[in-house]
């Protein structure tokens, strides 16, 4: 990938270490979502571990997830049906080693969570559990109803507090990786919340950041999603795999104005029904599976509804639910919809797709090793070859349990023979003779940029067209030094952006969640592979 004229830095901000405050730790986990906690949790019984957040524990794309956990948890069904469900989503692509490891060590993980006091939801004792689109089975487990994310984070968030070799620093926003010579990492550099800047050295770093919906206008991502991580391995000279599938949900809520909401694909699974703005259901058109076929091939017969009737949304009903039920079991979405004044037994839920799951990532080895000597990476921020070119509902969380494990296992493994040490660096930024864009203009039309050219749907002029106004942006935004978090995600998102925008365009094929207009087959002999980045 020709690294571009306005994106050669290195580092974001000028580095004196002798000058700014530093911190030493064994172990350095960056992101506190499942993966980072769980990666915490199990590097913290060997050694001392820093935990950094970028905002408070309770944010981030975790805490916000509904549907589940996808794992092999009843009787009738069997890890070969899990791992064939999760193969044939993957579009030919995925890593099977990596697939058979996470569904064959997911249950045990899960049933650790709920001793940890996750309280998944049960049925006659045993943990309850429910079906989403792609799996062929009832396999996904959840809690508090459709609040599963937020169950998993809260049990997990209590364990991290009460072990005493976790040192957990919220507000913490990490600007970029450090490396040496040998091109190992050897921390970080970020903003304490006091607005100083500090280096954290770390004997192992592991990057568990996150994903990227924010990049985009339409997206079920807090705030906190703006690929912060992506942007810093770039920087670092990590390899960037598979940027081009971003997948898409396809019921958000849509109420124009307020901001989207993600409404669980479990309710389809257990019965809504997608219907056009006349009434008509249409999914049985688009695929045999109906409302329970893969959310890629879901979300793009929503837009193509959407573009025949020329409706900004189409609707879910649940007319048909027992209310009683679905607040019990949907109290987030029962609040959510009561909030918005739709009554589910009379009224349907107007809803569309939006940015969801970053499936690209940092690539990351078995052992969720990187390139980068002494940086591992987990969860979304990861790409591990799970979830090849699309991933099936609520397999991310599993992912992140179980490479959350590894990395942490990876990081102890390394951490004896690599102890946190300083090493002297000076870094100069040179001034900008540019003007300055406003870095809030920026992300607003960048966010629009990237949902109308790098969307659902993609074609070769307007992939091009995106590339080239987010290099006209990253002139006048990349030599700037910004001095707070808003400005550096302004850089890290036009940095992924482009990376996003030239991967799609390189696939000239339709697989998973990567769909070409202009080339709508899958096309076996030429792409058959992952699409790889590295820094020049
Ligand atoms: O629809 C959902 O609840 C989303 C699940 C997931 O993205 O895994």
């Amino acid at each position: 990938m020709p690294t571009k004229q306005a994106d050669t830095r290195r580092y974001l901000v000028p580095i004196n270490t002798a000058s700014t405050q530093q911190l030493f730790t064994d172990c350095l986990v960056i992101g506190a979502g499942i993966a980072g906690l769980r990666a915490a949790l199990e590097a913290a019984q060997d050694c001392n571990v820093t935990l950094l957040c970028k905002g408070t524990l309770s944010d981030s794309n975790t805490w916000n997830a509904q549907g589940g956990v996808a794992s092999v948890l009843a009787k009738t069904d069997s890890f070969e049906a899990h791992i064939a469900d999760t193969l044939k989503t993957g579009g030919g692509i995925a890593d099977t080693a990596v697939v058979e490891r996470v569904i064959k060590e997911g249950p045990a993980l899960v049933r650790q969570l709920d001793e940890w006091g996750t309280s998944f939801d049960r049925v006659d004792g045993q943990i309850d559990i429910t079906r989403e689109g792609g799996h062929c089975h009832a396999r996904i487990a959840h809690a508090h109803g459709d609040s599963t994310g937020r169950g998993i984070a809260e049990s997990l968030i209590r364990r991290v507090r009460e072990v005493s070799t976790i040192n957990i620093v919220e507000n913490f926003y990490a600007i970029d990786l450090l490396t040496d010579k040998k091109n190992e990492c050897i921390g970080v550099i970020g903003q304490r919340p006091s607005g100083s800047l500090q280096i954290i050295w770390a004997g192992a770093t592991l990057l568990a950041t996150g994903g990227a919906g924010r990049l985009y206008r339409e997206t079920t991502n807090p705030e906190c999603a703006t690929a912060d991580g992506l942007g810093m391995a770039w920087r670092a000279g990590a390899v960037l795999r598979d940027m081009e599938f971003m997948q898409f949900h396809p019921t958000t809520l849509y109420i124009a104005g307020a901001s989207r909401a993600l409404v669980t694909e479990t309710l389809r699974g257990e019965g809504a029904i997608l219907r056009d703005g006349d009434g008509e259901p249409f999914m049985k058109e688009y695929d045999p599976a109906g409302e329970l076929a893969p959310r890629d091939v879901v979300s793009r017969a929503i837009l193509d509804r959407m573009l025949k009737t020329g409706a900004t949304h189409v609707y879910l009903d649940i007319c048909h639910f027992d209310k009683r039920h679905f607040q019990r079991r949907f109290p987030l979405i029962s609040e959510l919809c009561e909030s918005f004044d739709i009554d589910v037994s009379k009224d349907l839920i107007p809803v569309r797709p939006s940015a969801h799951y970053m499936i690209g990532g940092v690539k990351a080895d078995k052992d969720a090793a990187t390139n980068i000597g002494r940086l591992f990476v987990c969860g979304e921020v990861a790409s591990t070859g799970l979830h090849g070119a699309n991933r099936l509902g609520s397999n991310s969380l599993l992912e992140g349990l179980v490479f959350g494990k590894i990395a942490g296992q990876s990081a102890v493994s390394i951490v004896n023979g690599a102890k946190p040490q300083y090493y002297p660096m000076e870094v100069a930024v040179p001034p900008s003779d540019r003007s300055r864009l406003d870095a809030e203009d920026v992300r607003n039309s960048l966010r629009a940029l990237m949902w109308r050219n790098v969307g659902i749907t993609r074609q070769q002029t307007p992939l091009n067209e995106a590339a080239e106004i987010i290099t006209f942006w990253q002139r006048y935004v990349m030599d700037k030094v910004f001095t707070a978090p808003f400005g550096w995600e302004c850089q890290n998102m036009l940095t992924v952006a482009r990376l996003m925008a030239h991967a799609a365009n390189e696939r000239k094929e339709s697989r998973g969640v990567h769909y070409r207009q202009d080339y709508k087959e899958r096309d076996n002999k030429n792409f058959a592979k992952h699409i790889e980045l590295k820094r020049e």
